[in-house]
């Protein structure tokens, strides 16, 4: 009896430790060189964000990370702490800001609050197309920004697509049915404002959050772009899915000012480099992860639902016009991008 007894916990015991093992090991996403830095050590910069594993910009940054590795022959390492790990994205640039983690990856609607005239790139049909939103960010006006953030710098910007709406019960066949719909906005004043002058009652909450949010009922629906719709689980819950396509707000890769500062020239140009080839790839990924969103959605039932847009800009007019200073000043500027 006590002999099986003792067996039995031995094997428990095994179990536990093993399972700890486990945990500690699969904790984090580090990619590690097979080849260790000249005096066998290296350096681990810590990455945070919020999305999830299968999202393409986590992809992308994986290989990120294993790229910066095989650059710098092992001496410098990237451990990603995905899907709200240590943080939503507003927690996790306060983080970097502070120079507790070396890199967020944020959308830049979560930046406004430290940089208020970011909130011009987020704004509702700023950008003509797709080619308009690229020459903008890749063009002196991305540049600009991504050196203004505070206690932070900008290493890539990523694609995410276009926003729509998409809710549980109620579709969204025009502008005028959002009005008095619970939709959930990021972290972002004007991602709030965007909402209520939709008509609609606007809902922060964390990204990591949503899916239970959508399920429980506390928010009607959200507004996102498909690989988020479908990675997020969201499409399980939403049946309708709305083509307004009304923001195109890109992600950006921070790193953290105190990091970037102790890095050497040689470094930083391994770190920008290996960031650089993520946003190409992520820009593949993207498209790839569009189709494949809109495919499962269809098969699990989703209403996709094309409007016309103009009502929607429309609507918009009142937003624009609340806008002054150097927002209004860049929000002429990125129009007159050709
Ligand atoms: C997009 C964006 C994320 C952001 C998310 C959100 O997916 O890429 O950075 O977290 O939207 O709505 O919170």
């Amino acid at each position: 009896m006590s002999k099986m007894f003792s067996e039995r916990t031995s094997r428990i015991i095994g179990g536990v430790l093993l399972a700890l093992l486990l945990v500690s090991l699969g904790f984090a996403y580090h990619v590690r060189a097979r080849q260790q830095g000249d005096d066998g050590g290296s350096r681990i910069l810590k990455l945070g964000h919020g999305l999830p594993t299968d999202h393409p910009v986590h992809e992308a940054m994986m290989h990120m990370a294993e790229r910066l590795a095989e650059l710098s022959g092992g001496k410098l390492q990237i451990q990603v702490y995905p899907s709200g790990m240590i943080g939503s994205e507003a927690e996790c640039l306060k983080q970097a800001q502070n120079g507790q983690i070396d890199l967020a990856k944020t959308s830049t609607a979560v930046l406004e609050s430290s940089v208020p005239e970011i909130t011009a790139i987020g704004l509702p049909y700023v950008f003509r197309d797709e080619e308009h939103f690229w020459k903008v960010l890749n063009g002196p006006i991305g540049k600009e920004l991504a050196e203004r953030l505070p206690a932070m710098r900008g290493l890539v910007y990523y694609d995410a697509g276009t926003r729509n709406f998409y809710t549980t019960k109620k579709p969204i066949r025009s502008v005028d049915d959002l009005k008095g719909l619970k939709i959930r906005t990021q972290q972002s004043r004007s991602a709030m404002d965007m909402v209520s002058a939709f008509g609609g009652a606007p809902t922060p909450i964390p990204f990591g959050e949503l899916y239970t949010a959508l399920s429980q009922g506390t928010v009607d629906g959200a507004e996102n772009n498909l690989p988020s719709f479908e990675t997020g689980r969201h499409m399980e819950v939403c049946k309708y899915f709305t083509f307004s396509e009304h923001v195109m707000v890109p992600d950006l890769l921070v790193v953290s000012r105190a990091t970037w500062d102790s890095l050497s020239k040689e470094e930083r140009r391994w770190l920008q480099t290996a960031a650089d080839e993520s946003g190409v790839l992520e820009r593949k990924l993207w498209a790839e992860a569009d189709e494949r969103a809109l495919a499962r959605a269809k098969e699990l039932g989703v209403e996709f639902i094309k409007v016309d847009k103009a009502p929607f800009a429309k609507k918009m007019e009142k937003l624009y016009e609340s806008y002054t200073g150097e927002t209004a000043d860049l929000i002429r500027r990125i129009r007159e991008v050709k």
